[in-house]
Order: C-alpha cells, then structure tokens, then sequence
C-alpha cells in the first residue's frame, strides 16, 4: 500500500486549516509538515505553535520532517503539538542515533532524511532502529523544485537495505514528485510519497490526489 503525504509547504497558508479539511475526504494518509529554520536551509516556516493549531482539524497521520540544524532541542515541542512521526536530517546533528532514539523515547516513529549529495552508506548503522528514511528528491529548502534524478539509485539502495536489514521501513522520497514520476519513484523502492505542489496546484486538492492515484495504477 502506497501512502501519499501532502505538504502543506505548497498549501495557502491564510486557509491552512481548511485546506486541511479538505484532505480529509481525499486519498492521502499523512500530512507532511516541511519545518525551516533559515539556517539548515536558506527559507523559513513555521514552528510547533502553528502545527498545533492545525492538528485539531484532522486525525491524519503527522509527518514532521525538520529542516532545522540540532533538531534534537524541538523534538519535545513537536512531539507536544501532536506529531506522529519526526524525521530529522543526518546532516544537521552530530549524533544521529542518541537523536532518532530521543524521538522513540516518545512513542513517536523516527525518520532520517538525507540530502541528495549524502550517501546512503551513512545509514548503515542506523536502519535497523529508524521507522523511516526520507530520500530528498531535490535540494530542500522549497517546493515547486525538479526531480534530480540520480536519486532513484539512491532509493533502490535504501529499498535494498531494507530488504536485508529492516523489513518495515518506510521509504519516503520528498521533492519534484508529480503524476508523470510517481509509478517510477514506486518502483525504485518508494512507499511514502511527499507530494507538494503536486496536490495543492490550482486549489484543486481533490482532483489533484485522484491524478496521483491514478498514476500509480
Ligand atoms: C522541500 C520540502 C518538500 C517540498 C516538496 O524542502 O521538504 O516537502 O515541499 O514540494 P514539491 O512536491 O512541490 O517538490
Ligand atoms: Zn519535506
């Protein structure tokens, strides 16, 4: 089963919470919260205030992937605005697995995102405790960016690490993903897929996700 995780960074932030709404009676099983700090990545978002204030309007699954550099101080805070799964970056912690244990600690799922330009050899030691591994599809920072294709190796070698190491982990593939990409991305190994523009183009939000269903058949 293939889940779909919208992000919100190409929604209409002054009707947030209906666009939300409008997710529930759509065919997507998370909602992908892009967090940036301006500094890990040149943009900035919003923080665990804004995420709490929209988890009232669904019980959808929330994915928080943190652009933020030493993402380990806000963990508590997210955990606390109602995430459900907390993706970190490799590269902006020094200790990755104290980190993605700190997020279990909760009873949250823990992600590691890597950076195109990261190898997924990093991941060796760590794939057997991480719920999740987030393969960035373009440089993060915005949305709206083209698919680097190189990635797709990257993402079958994660599908491959996770066939000897870690049956269950979720492969999600974040950036430039649309209807023309999606059947490939899934094919490379992908059963997470972040889609922003994608589903929130042309405020058609409904359609949008039905065309990205449709792709994937
Ligand atoms: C980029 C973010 C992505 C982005 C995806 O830094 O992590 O989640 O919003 O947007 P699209 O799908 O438009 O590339
Ligand atoms: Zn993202």
């Amino acid at each position: 089963m293939i889940k779909i995780s919208p992000s919100i960074l190409s929604a209409d932030f002054a009707k947030l919470g209906e666009q939300i709404e409008r997710l529930n009676s759509s065919d997507v099983e998370m909602v992908h919260i892009d967090v940036m700090d301006g500094s890990f990545v040149p943009n900035i978002t919003f923080g665990a205030p804004v995420m709490k204030c929209i988890r009232k309007y669904t019980d959808k699954i929330f994915d928080v992937h943190l652009m933020i550099e030493e993402p380990a101080r806000y963990i508590e805070d997210f955990v606390k605005a109602g995430a459900d799964i907390i993706t970190v970056h490799y590269e902006a912690d020094r200790h990755i697995d104290r980190t993605v244990n700190y997020i279990k600690s909760f009873g949250v799922k823990a992600g590691v995102a890597l950076n195109p330009g990261t190898p997924v050899s990093v991941l060796e030691n760590i794939i057997n405790s991480v719920d999740m591994v987030l393969i960035m599809t373009v440089n993060p920072g915005f949305g709206g960016q083209k698919y680097i294709e190189y990635c797709s190796e990257k993402v079958k070698e994660v599908k491959a690490l996770s066939e000897k190491r870690n049956k269950e982990l979720m492969i999600q593939v974040d950036g430039g993903i649309d209807a023309s990409n999606i059947k490939y991305v899934v094919e490379c190994g992908a059963n997470v897929i972040v889609a922003g523009s994608a589903v929130f183009k042309n405020d058609a939000i409904e359609e949008n996700v039905q065309k990205l269903r449709e792709a994937l058949k």
